[in-house]
């Protein structure tokens, strides 16, 4: 009788070691896009990518559209652990006290996505994300949306025609200087708020990659699209560095792997995701889509070059002269 109650106990013992063995290692992934963006889809394939190599051995829960945490608070449960992972515009890393990402809010600085990458494929980009480690935060690839474009309710041609209007920006101080820099009023706000800050009028206007535009349907509470691609809006991913260290070897890599798939699975489709939901505003019928001449985007970036300068004390001249060097950007050349 004893003998058999030690068995049982010893295989009691074996079976809940053994499912605890089995256990998958949880990862939350909150973020604030839609599913069917750029990043709410490569969030999805990273999940999949990363049961298909741990062999499920990790499981990531996707959380979109701010349904866990807003802007500012996803960036404190991270750094907290309540979540583990995040993939915040790179225009939201001032308040966590690292805004040198802000470099890549200055205005018309990449013409194009090329150029962008030289930069975060480059030194510049690994310096970046080594910068949040004394924060808690590991970097571990950038993610591309696209281009922004000012919408509002009124037509936007020149840069006068910004002139005394409230408008929605991330919170990045450098964002804060090129609405004011065109005779704008500034207002930061959560992406979550957006769309009923525009219904109620609390705000005029914003800026946005299309893609985002559409998948908040804010075509429904912007009369005026106008595509002035003024500046670059994308992504860290970043994980709780903590949580990341802890995790055996052999599944840091596996997760390393899934991230680089993912990463070029988000780099591939976005401006694909832009171009469509540009083509879903069109077909809206609800805003209408303004494409400015090559002398009215001229203007916008006479009018928007200066904040380079001007936020020269913030972001860090050398830093602004390093990008400028790896691209080949003149600001006298205007
Ligand atoms: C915004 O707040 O406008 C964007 O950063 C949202 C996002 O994550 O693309």
């Amino acid at each position: 009788m004893k003998l058999r109650s030690v068995l049982l106990g010893v295989a009691a013992i074996a079976i809940s070691s053994l499912a605890y063995a089995q256990q998958p290692i949880v990862i939350k992934f909150s973020h604030v896009v839609a599913i069917d963006t750029p990043k709410g889809k490569a969030a999805d394939f990273f999940a999949l990518k990363a049961a298909e190599l741990t062999k499920g051995r990790v499981k990531v829960e996707v959380y979109p559209n701010s349904q866990l945490y807003k802007d500012k608070e996803e960036m404190e449960a991270l750094q907290i652990g309540s979540v583990q992972m995040l993939a915040p515009s790179l225009a939201k890393f001032g308040p966590i006290g690292v805004k040198e990402f802000e470099v890549f809010d200055l205005p018309f600085l990449f013409d194009g996505i090329d150029q962008l990458r030289k930069v975060t494929l480059g030194p510049v980009g690994a310096q970046l994300l080594a910068k949040l480690e004394p924060k808690g935060i590991k970097g571990l690839a950038y993610w591309d949306n696209g281009f922004k474009s000012f919408s509002a309710n009124t037509p936007i041609k020149v840069p006068a025609d910004m002139k005394g209007k409230k408008f929605r920006i991330q919170s990045s101080k450098v964002l804060e200087e090129e609405i004011r820099a065109l005779g704008g009023l500034p207002q930061v706000m959560a992406f979550s708020e957006v769309y009923q800050a525009l219904q109620t009028g609390v705000v005029d206007g914003t800026e946005n990659p299309i893609s985002n535009l559409y998948t908040q349907k804010m075509y429904e509470v912007q009369k005026h699209l106008t595509l002035t691609e003024h500046g670059y809006l994308g992504y860290a991913v970043i994980v709780n560095k903590k949580f990341w260290d802890g995790l055996p070897p052999d599944i840091q890599k596996q997760l390393v792997d899934a991230m680089d798939q993912a990463t070029r699975y988000a780099n591939q489709i976005a401006k694909v995701e832009n171009d469509t939901a540009l083509e879903g505003v069109k077909k809206s019928g609800k805003t209408q889509v303004y494409v400015p001449t090559k002398d009215e985007r001229l203007a916008f970036k006479r009018a928007l070059v200066p904040v380079h300068q001007a936020m020269e004390s913030r972001i860090g001249k050398d830093l602004i002269q390093t990008v400028y060097k790896e691209i080949k950007f003149n600001p006298s050349s205007l």
